[in-house]
Order: C-alpha cells, then structure tokens, then sequence
C-alpha cells in the first residue's frame, strides 16, 4: 500500500507540475548515463521503480563508467587526516573495499536484511565503507554523534533493538557499560588497530573477508537510515528513511541544491551523525558521480579549514553557520582558494552580515539550504545561480510542496506569519520520511491536515522565498509581541563587537518574558566596558529592526552551548533563565 503512495506522489508530483526546466539547463552526459534510465519517471511518464538500491543502481554503475573511460578521472573518495595520510578511491575501489564489509557484517555478525546496526565514528573511512556495506546487505544503519554518553547510548540500543554497534576505542568502554542492559545487541565491532576484549576487530575482519558479495534485492520503501531526532521534550525519535527517499530522490532532484557534475569535489564539514553528512558526503554527492572530500578534522579550526581550501581542488562547501561565522572573524586576505565556487550553508538560518562579509572578503555567495532530518534532501534552498536574498533559505524545492500555514493547516498568503508545512497528502513525497518508528502518536502529531508541519516558524513572500523566524518553542512573547530570536540576532552580529550570540526569552515581572541576548565578543572588543557596550549594543537594535525587539538584557559569554551539528542551544540557555536548570 505504502510503495503504491510513493509511486502515485510522483506520478502526480511530476505530471501536475510541469517538468522542471533545471534538470535540461545545463545537458551533462555523463550524469544521464546513470540517469537517463530514469527519464520518463522524472518527467511524470512512467511509475517509480518497485526495486531500488542505492549500491547497485548508483555506485555499482557509477563503477561500470569508469571502467569505460567515461568518467573524468576524478576520484570517488577522498579522504585526508591532516597529519599527512591520505586515502583516495575510485568507484570501483569503493565497491571492492564495500563488499568485503557487507561480508563481514553479514557472514561474521550474521546480520540479514532488515537488522539495525549502530555506527559511531568520527570522520573516518571506515564510516562511508559501513555505510555502503549495510546499503549492499540491505541493514539498517543508525547513525550516532561521538558526543553520545553510556546513557545516550543504552537508550539508543534498547529503542533500536539494534543487532551490532560499531565504534572506535574511545566509545568502546562506555557501551561495555550498558551492555549488559541491551538484550538485542549480539556484536561489537570496534574500529582499531589493535584488539579489545570482547569485541570484533574491524579492520583485521575486513582484510581477510573476501570481496565477492551479491547485493540483496531491495523495494524502494525498504528502510535504509534511521536517525535519532532529539527535540526539546521527550526522548529522542527514531526517524525512518527509505532507499527512495535517501537513495532515489536525488537521481529526480538533484539540480535543487547540491548541483554538482562528475568532475567536482564536495566537501562536507559536518558530523557524521548529522543527517547533511549523509546527504552532501554520501547519496547526493554520489548520485551525481561526484567526489566526496572529507578531512577528518578532530577539531574545527578556522586556519585548517582555510588550507585546506587552499591547498585541495574543493569546488563545493556545505557546513554549518557556526563555520562562517568563525571564519568571517578570521583575516582571509591571506588565502588563495584553489577551486572553491559554491559555498552552502544549513542546519540553522545565517545571519546576513555573514553573507556580506564573506561575499566581500571572498568574492563568493553562501547559498542557504534549510531542511530537516525529516524532510530531505531540502525543504527550501537557493540553488545556483538563483537571486540570493540575504536572510531568506530560498524558495521550495520539489518534489516539496512547501506552504506556511496556520493552526487549522490554512495556507496563509504571502508575508502572514506562520509555521512552515510541507504537503504530506494526499500523496507522501519522496524524501519526507516515512514514519518515527514505533512512535504513530508522535507521527500523528507531526501531521495536520494535509500537511507535515516542520516546527519552524516563518514568511514566504510574494517572490516564493521562504523567510525563516525561529523554531516554534524558540519564538519570544514579550508585551503581547511575537519576536523571533534571529532577527535580533541577525541584528546584533552586524554591530562589530558582536563574534556571536543567542537571543532566547527571559522571564520579567512587568512584560511576561523579555528579549535576552547572549554575546561572545570579538577579539578586539574582549576587554570592553560591558555596560557602555550593552547601551550601544541596544541602540544598534532599536535602530536596525523594529525598537520592542531590543534585547532588555544582555549577557556577555565566552562560548554559546551548541549541539554537535553547530547548532545554537537556545533551549539550554532559555532553561537557566527560567531557572529550570
Ligand atoms: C573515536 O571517535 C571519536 C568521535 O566519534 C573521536 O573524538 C575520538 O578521538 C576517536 N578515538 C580514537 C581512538 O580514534
């Protein structure tokens, strides 16, 4: 029933619209060879396919390709450690080293299609090889952020009821600790070079697996990825993806946002546990044959980043605001970039100050992409050669029908208030995900009307940019005003003492809640008068956006609590000042 949906959302997405001019605007031949087979479902003529799999479909031909010399030679993966090791593969190389992987979980863990496994790493090969591995063997992958603790940890494999964890030695112990609690858990493999008790040892295992593996056979609505979506109450859910919507979206939309050819290199400087990593590093990225660029970075340093960019042929970027917000605060006159011409920027709204400085400092836009793990690729974003306005994430991108709506799922007409919602009805289009596994409350709950709602608040104005305002809990009710953090903080950064800040509500006596502002200085105005400082600081505000949204207080700090992906934890801070922390 569910893959009949799948096919009549396309079927109506793609025959109801008419076909999008992007994907004929610039003819690329050697993207058609891998997608060409799928022509007549992009253009709404014929049904999505019933069987799918990302390895097979995409890599393996991807593979084939390359073998006949039709490929630029531009590697697959690229992977640098920054302390001079390197690691480069070749489709066909990805496949060989991904096939001896699939064996291991399979013939040595004795996991089948279908079974959970959790993936701890950092930004190391092995990573993408699992993932592959589990695309091959049709098992479900569930990606984590180092930052888990035991707890995080248990919580994970008892929900999942995850068959096998893989880690390095650093998380090693602390899932030794809980696992004992987790009936489910047979396997351990950790990533190491030298053995655990107790464990697997990954990369012997591998070396002596043999490299023949037939790739299962997968229906496009079988689940690929699960991610852990944590929100602001409640434990976190189990959000569900399907091979079609991770792995055959971006064969039907991929000019919406990343937009790459064979030849580029694309570099994702995110986390492996955040969803963008799997979309800009992996299925995107490789659907469009491109290579994936990943420095494995232990620690996000403006100057590595910057050589890096110098040094490597990096034709995209994707990351986090927080990036380019330390990156602006660095002297850029000094680096050359070597092929760097897109710049992409999501996870949160960047301020447009950022914008400027960068395009000034850099000669380059930063294109804004906003998405959800639930919603992939990207709810709205500007794609190449779009009118950027500053401040905006951009305008819908298909298969999405993006609206702002109201309580009762009302479309609102442009410029009114309200939260963003995608179509979810009558048909589910490929890439929203497909349920919060065993949570239908909480499914339910993400839905009203016809509608998926996103939880975020926002304008689409009458060009059909979308103009983002805050997460719905983020919003600030002060004397009967409805004010969004990131206008005021989008105000606040263009004052030049501003490095970065979090605007979160404050309780007041009089107003109910006021505007609070946290601030972490720049260098140059670190040893500042906080108190002439916070005066000009509210003067600024008054005079940049409407004066109600002045922030009443002002807090200066050294560092803003953030979430893994750079997100600014405007819950945490909100919860000191409501004293419920
Ligand atoms: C293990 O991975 C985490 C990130 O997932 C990283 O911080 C840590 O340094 C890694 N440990 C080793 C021994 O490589």
């Amino acid at each position: 029933c569910r893959s009949f949906m799948i096919l009549v959302t396309l079927k109506l997405l793609w025959t109801l619209k008419p076909p999008c001019r992007t994907f004929h605007r610039h003819p690329r031949l050697l993207v058609s060879d891998v997608h060409s087979q799928y022509e007549s479902v992009r253009r709404g003529e014929q049904e999505i396919p019933k069987y799918f799999n990302f390895a097979s479909d995409v890599l393996d031909k991807w593979s084939e390709i390359e073998k006949a010399g039709r490929k630029p030679t531009n590697s697959a993966f690229w992977w640098i450690s920054g302390n001079g090791e390197e690691v480069k593969w070749s489709f066909e190389e990805l496949g060989f080293l991904s096939r001896k992987v699939a064996n291991v979980l399979t013939k040595v863990c004795g996991l089948q299609k279908g079974d959970r496994v959790i993936v701890v790493l950092p930004r190391i090969p092995e990573w993408w090889l699992v993932n592959v591995a589990c695309i091959r063997a049709g098992i479900v992958l569930i990606p984590g952020t180092s930052q888990l603790s035991a707890k995080d940890i248990l919580y994970r494999l008892q929900a999942s009821k995850a068959k096998c964890i893989i880690t390095n030695d650093t998380l090693a112990p602390a899932v030794d600790s809980v696992a004992s609690e987790c009936q489910f858990l047979e396997n351990k493999l950790v990533v190491s070079k030298g053995s655990r008790e107790g464990w697997l040892n990954f990369n012997e295992l591998y070396k002596n697996q043999p490299a023949d593996h037939s790739c299962v056979k997968t229906r496009i609505q079988d689940s690929m990825v699960i991610f852990f979506t944590s929100g602001t109450t409640g434990s976190p859910k189990m959000t569900e993806h399907s091979q079609g919507s991770l792995g055959f979206r971006p064969l039907l939309c991929e000019r919406y946002w990343l937009d790459t050819s064979p030849s580029d290199t694309v570099w994702g400087i995110t986390d492996t546990g955040w969803i963008v990593t799997s979309l800009a590093s992996l299925f995107d990225a490789w659907a469009l044959g491109s290579c994936v660029f990943v420095h494995q970075l232990p620690q996000i340093e403006p100057s590595v980043i910057l050589n890096t960019l110098c040094r490597f042929p990096i034709d995209t970027m994707i990351s986090a605001p927080t990036l380019y917000r330390m990156l602006v605060q660095a002297d850029l006159s000094s680096y050359k970039f070597m092929n760097l011409k897109h710049c992409m920027s999501g996870g949160e709204p960047l301020n447009p100050e950022v914008i400027d400085q960068w395009k000034s400092k850099t000669g380059l836009d930063i294109h804004e992409v906003y998405g959800q793990t639930e919603a992939v690729g990207i709810i709205c974003s500007v794609s190449k050669g779009m009118k950027i306005k500053p401040g905006s994430m951009g305008k819908a991108a298909p298969p999405f029908d993006v609206q702002v709506v109201d309580k009762n799922a009302n479309i609102l007409p442009p410029g009114q208030q309200g939260e963003i919602a995608v179509r979810s009805k009558p048909v589910r289009p490929l890439g929203l995900f497909t349920e919060y596994v065993d949570n239908p409350k909480k499914t339910t709950e993400s839905e009203r009307g016809d509608f998926y709602i996103t939880g975020d608040r926002g304008t689409m104005d009458e060009d059909g940019y979308f103009w983002f305002i805050g997460r719905d809990d983020d919003i600030i009710i002060s004397s009967g005003y409805r004010i969004g953090p990131f206008e005021v903080e989008s105000a606040l950064i263009e004052h030049p003492a501003v490095a970065e800040t979090a605007v979160v509500s404050s309780p007041d006596p009089l107003r109910g809640e006021v505007v609070k502002a946290f601030v972490v200085l720049s260098d140059a105005f670190s040893s500042s008068d906080c108190e002439s400082l916070t005066r000009d600081l509210q003067e600024h505000v008054k005079k940049t956006t409407a004066p109600y949204k002045y922030p009443r207080k002002v807090e200066f700090v050294r560092e803003l609590p953030k979430t893994i992906t750079g997100k600014i934890k405007r819950n945490e801070l909100r919860a000191k000042e409501w004293g419920q922390m």
